[in-house]
Parts: C-alpha cells; sequence; structure tokens
C-alpha cells in the first residue's frame, strides 16, 4: 500500500519499504522523510527549533525567568547527531539527551568489552546508551522513572517484535481512526488539504463503515482530570481528536503487545512533532496554535519508517540478540536489579539542577498516551524523580541529610541561600533553590549507594552532566560536587572530563558539561581490572595530549576556571595525572 501524507503537495513523500528501495544513506533521516523529519527532529537535539528562542512572553509561566540557558546554536553543536549515529535512535529523543557517539566514545574509552560486561543506565531517558551499546554487542539493563522513557527503551530495544504484523495493522489502525473521526465530522486529514492516497483504491471501506456508530469517545480516553494536566495552548482541538482516534484505533485493533508499544511510539512521536503545539529549545515552549495538522499521515509515515528502521538494523546483527533488560524504577533504589549478573560499565545522565522539569516536558504525550491521568499520578511520578527543580520538591523530603556533611554542597548550598537574600527574592520557588541543591546532591548520594554494591569490582562508570547557574546565577559546579558525593560514598574518582561547553546567553559565561568518571575500587584497593591481566596490557586509546595516569581522560579543568565549588578534585587529579 502507498501511504501519503495529505499536505498541498500531492506528490507521496514515503512509500512502504515493500514498494521503494529504501536507499539508506548517511542522510538517511533527511532524505527519507522530508516532511516528517522536520517534526521528527522536534526531538533530535532541537532540530525543530526556530532559529530562535521564543520571547519570553511566549514562555509558559511556569518557567522561571532565573534560568540561565545557552542559545539553542551553542547548546547543541557537539551534541548534534553525527551520520553515524543512525537510525532508531531518533524515533523519540530529548533534547537534552546525548548523542550516540558519546556512548561509542565511552564504550572505548573506558575499555568496555561485550563479552565482560554489562552496560547500564539508570536515568536511560530515550535509551541512547543501552540501544548504542547493544548494537555493539553489549547486553544491557536500563532503568528510568518517567513512564515514557520505559516505553521509548522498551520499544527501542525490541528486535523481536513482529514486523510481518505491522504493516497489515497500520492499516487497519488507519482506516479504524477515520472512521472515528468520521463520526466526529472529520475527514482524515485536514480540510483543504490534498488528499491523494492516503488510503489507497484497495481501501473502500473508509468512512467509519467499519466503526460501529458510538464507540469512539474521545472524553473516555481523555477524562477531564488528564486534560487539566496539559499545559494551556499546547495542543489544538482538531489535531487532538486525530490523535485520539488513533489511540483508540490502537487500543482496539492492536492486540499484540511489541507492535502495539510501537505504534504507541510512533504517536508519541507524532503527538510532539506534528500534533502538538510544542518547541523545544531546551525547555519545552508553546507554539502559535495551529487549527489542525495531518496527524494520521504523519503517523503512517512515522511508523513505516520505525519497521524499515528496524529492518535495516537487523540485517546487520546476528541473533540471538545480546539481552536487554528495561525497568521503571527509581534510580536512588534500584531494587529491581536484585538478582541481576553484576554491571561492568554504566554511561548515564543524570537530571541536572537547573528547574528542567521532565514531567512537563513530556506531558503532552504522557497524558495522551495514558501514562498520566491525573494530580495523583503526576505527584506520584515526581516523587520518584531526583529533585532536581523546585516544582517536585515535597514536604517530607530528606535527601539533604545525606550530603550534610560534604562542605562542597553546603557551601554551593549557602551561597545560593546568601544571594537570595542579598537580592531580597521571596518568592516560594525562590526559597526552595537551596534546598533543590541539596536535595540533588543527597539523592545523587542514594542513587551512588544503591549502585555501588550492584557494579563488579573494577566497574567504571560515567556521568554526563552539566554546570549550572539556574539559582540566582550561583555557579554549580555539577560533576566536581558529584566527585566527592562519589567519593563519600565509596568509589575512586578516575577523572572529570570536559565533554562541551555551552555560553549562557543571559550571563555569557562558558557553562562545563563534562564526563565524571569514577570506579568501583577493587576488594584489595588497586585499580586493575582483573587478577592475571596487566593494567598495561589494556588498550588506552587516550586523547591526543596523550596523558598518563588513569587511562583515556584529559586533564580535568585546571583551578583556577574554578570560581567556587570543590576544587580539591582538579588538584588531586591533577596531581595522579603528573
Ligand atoms: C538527562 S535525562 C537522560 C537522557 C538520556 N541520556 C537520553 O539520551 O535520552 C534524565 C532522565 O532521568 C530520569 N530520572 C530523573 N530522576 C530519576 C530517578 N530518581 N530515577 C530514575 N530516573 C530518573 C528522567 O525521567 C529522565 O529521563
Amino acid at each position: 500500500m502507498l501511504w501519503c501524507t495529505c499536505h498541498q503537495n500531492p506528490l507521496p513523500r514515503f512509500r512502504s519499504p515493500g514498494v521503494l528501495p529504501c536507499v539508506l544513506t548517511a542522510d538517511r533521516g533527511r532524505s527519507r522523510m522530508r516532511g516528517v523529519v522536520r517534526t521528527t527532529q522536534a526531538l533530535v537535539n532541537g532540530g525543530n527549533v526556530k532559529p530562535s528562542l521564543p520571547k519570553s512572553g511566549e514562555r509558559v509561566a511556569e518557567e522561571s525567568a532565573a534560568v540561565a540557558e545557552p542559545s539553542v546554536a551553542e547548546y547543541v553543536v557537539k551534541n548534534r547527531f553525527q551520520p553515524a549515529d543512525g537510525a532508531v535512535h531518533d524515533w523519540y529523543r530529548f533534547v537534552l539527551g546525548y548523542p550516540p557517539h558519546l556512548v561509542r566514545e565511552y564504550l572505548r574509552l573506558l575499555d568496555a568489552d561485550p563479552d565482560r560486561d554489562w552496560v547500564f543506565d539508570p536515568f536511560c531517558g530515550t535509551a541512547t546508551t543501552p540501544l548504542e551499546a547493544r548494537l555493539r554487542g553489549y547486553a544491557t539493563l536500563s532503568a528510568d522513572a518517567n513512564p515514557i522513557s520505559i516505553l521509548a527503551a522498551r520499544v527501542k530495544l525490541d528486535w523481536d517484535v513482529d514486523l510481518e504484523q505491522v504493516e497489515p495493522k497500520l492499516d487497519e489502525v488507519m482506516e479504524y481512526a477515520a472512521g472515528c473521526l468520521h463520526d466526529l465530522g472529520l475527514g482524515p486529514c485536514p480540510e483543504g488539504d490534498n488528499q491523494l492516497t492516503l488510503f489507497g483504491p484497495a481501501r473502500p471501506r473508509v468512512g467509519g463503515a467499519r466503526l460501529p456508530a458510538g464507540r469512539f469517545a474521545p472524553g473516555e480516553l481523555l477524562p477531564a482530570e488528564a486534560a487539566a494536566l496539559i499545559p494551556r495552548d499546547f495542543i489544538s482541538r482538531k489535531p487532538l481528536l486525530r490523535v485520539l482516534a488513533l489511540r483508540s484505533a490502537i487500543d482496539t485493533v492492536v492486540t499484540q503487545g511489541g507492535v502495539r508499544d510501537l505504534m504507541l511510539l510512533g504517536l508519541a512521536n507524532t503527538i510532539v512533532s506534528t500534533a502538538g503545539n510544542v518547541g523545544f529549545g531546551p525547555e519545552v515552549y508553546r507554539l502559535p496554535p495551529k487549527d489542525d495538522a495531518d496527524v494520521l499521515g504523519a503517523f503512517a509515515t512515522t511508523v513505516s519508517g520505525m519497521v524499515a528502521d528496524l529492518r535495516m538494523v537487523l540485517s546487520r546483527q546476528i541473533p540471538p540478540f545480546p539481552e536487554a533488560l528495561v525497568f521503571q524504577e527509581d534510580a536512588r533504589s534500584l531494587s529491581a536489579l536484585d538478582g541481576r549478573p553484576p554491571i561492568g560499565l554504566v554511561i548515564t545522565s543524570p537530571p541536572y539542577p537547573n528547574e528542567k522539569d521532565y514531567t512537563r516536558s513530556t506531558r503532552l504525550e504522557s497524558v495522551l498516551l495514558g501514562f498520566l491521568r491525573s494530580k495523583s499520578d503526576l505527584r506520584a511520578l515526581k516523587s520518584r524523580l531526583l529533585r532536581s527543580n523546585t516544582r517536585n520538591v515535597f514536604a517530607g523530603d530528606a535527601d539533604d541529610a545525606f550530603v550534610a556533611d560534604i562542605p562542597s554542597v553546603v557551601r554551593v548550598a549557602e551561597e545560593i541561600e546568601a544571594t537570595r537574600l542579598r537580592l531580597g527574592k521571596t518568592s516560594g520557588f525562590e526559597r526552595q533553590y537551596h534546598r533543590v541543591a541539596r536535595l540533588y546532591f543527597g539523592g545523587m548520594y542514594r542513587h551512588l549507594s544503591a549502585l555501588l554494591p550492584r557494579l563488579r569490582p573494577g566497574a567504571r562508570c560515567a556521568y554526563v552532566v552539566g554546570d549550572q547557574m539556574s539559582f540566582f546565577r550561583v555557579h554549580i559546579r555539577t560533576a566536581h560536587l558529584l566527585a566527592d558525593v562519589a567519593t563519600k560514598a565509596g568509589y575512586k574518582v578516575e577523572g572529570i572530563d570536559l565533554w562541551r561547553t555551552r555560553r549562557s546567553t543571559t550571563t555569557g559565561l562558558d557553562l562545563e558539561e563534562n564526563v565524571l568518571v569514577l570506579r568501583r575500587p577493587t576488594a584489595r584497593g588497586g585499580t586493575s581490572e582483573e587478577p592475571g591481566r596487566k593494567r598495561d596490557d589494556w588498550p588506552h586509546p587516550g586523547f591526543p595530549d596523550g596523558e598518563a595516569g588513569a587511562p583515556g581522560f584529559r586533564k580535568p579543568r585546571s583551578a583556577d576556571t574554578c570560581r567556587q565549588g570543590s576544587r580539591r578534585w582538579d588538584h588531586r587529579l591533577r596531581g595522579v595525572r603528573r
């Protein structure tokens, strides 16, 4: 069947792989599905972001004016997809997710071995680490507290999904959804669009004939309490009905779990890229409302593209595939890892202490897919997340107790509060800033403590974290403070590697995004990975500056670049490397 989206352009933009040989080049995404790529890039490193950030007035009120964000161009440049990054990753991505090439680089730098190491990402987000690691032959474990991330991870890592079923089911879903819309007086695509072949001549049942009257109840799929969770104007009425028609169709027509999840992720992509009035820069913001959108066309194109991607990926993999286990789990507990194999490598990026609310940037699709149905659902989700912003701080929170004896953390929290008092700021959010800093690092202490016994001795961990100035522009040197927290939790700090800098448009200062490298010490306190294997036998590709000492890492930033915070690590690490 020929799917065609129904914009003004009557030419089909994408054919299913059965019709058109899919030429997958380095520029695969762009050349393959032009219309959707613009939209898919909504999730790919800010690709859908307008050239400039929205005017402050367009930003939703909740977003704090105190957040000093760098320009979009600065922010994304090192994180941009590379040609080698390839398919599947872009099915659903966060603007702030790191790129697959970071994972490749650290698998190499950390001497990972697919025959020995299970790779774990405890804050897996859109599954960049486990997908990239598995593509390279590693068994993986993934966890995240947010159900939309779990859907993304499950789908991207389900390589046994019955692809033969997807296209016939897609036909049925499209017909059913068109029937739902027909009952509401809507055509399958926006009025005035040139509908050429959304449904081919072999599909004469369009128009609701297959659907018993009265079965489509948008109000049941989206009860008022759930609708109230969606920020105002994030989606207009007609695109919303189209999304709900597709969800009703998937729920009704697709029974096989893997196929159903694949379609739900395709719908999540379509919601953000095509149906909603949202952009990311890097916070989610509201775009001017649109009256209608070709939601069904974009969905069909996306799902067909996902099938083509997976076929291509699988054609390069030899079964049996390495294991890939996914858990919905609070990284501060990790009890889901009970009985799992010891972890050899962690590559991850937790939230940063910066007022970003992940429940807000994923809210639209989380509500429309039914993951969040009420205020109490939202509250429960927030309670499982690290306290990285003032909107998920709760009265009984006590994670701060774990870092009360870490001077660098206490110092930065005190500086934030002293600055608030000096500036005379009194809002409820502003009063919480210093507390968020303590709770965040306390939560990370709990996470690192829960993780340590799950690691094999000698295992290494890479934590990608950015410096922040969101709280009255006080500089939080996240990686350096986290190094102190990790030391207290029993890790050996191997280095802090600069990944990129991002220039803040409001302060003009460069903020570092670093990779903090940790190791679980071996029982005898040494650093060699395995008895019988000499340290020098391990390949250490290293950086061009070719330092000796802990393999593969650049010198940490010199102490004179530190404004405050934990200088200890810079001194200590420089000592190690000399
Ligand atoms: C920076 S994002 C990870 C992005 C990911 N590296 C990627 O490429 O998509 C941080 C993730 O941490 C998750 N998270 C926050 N607090 C958590 C917690 N306590 N336990 C597990 N996941 C958590 C958020 O839901 C979010 O998906």
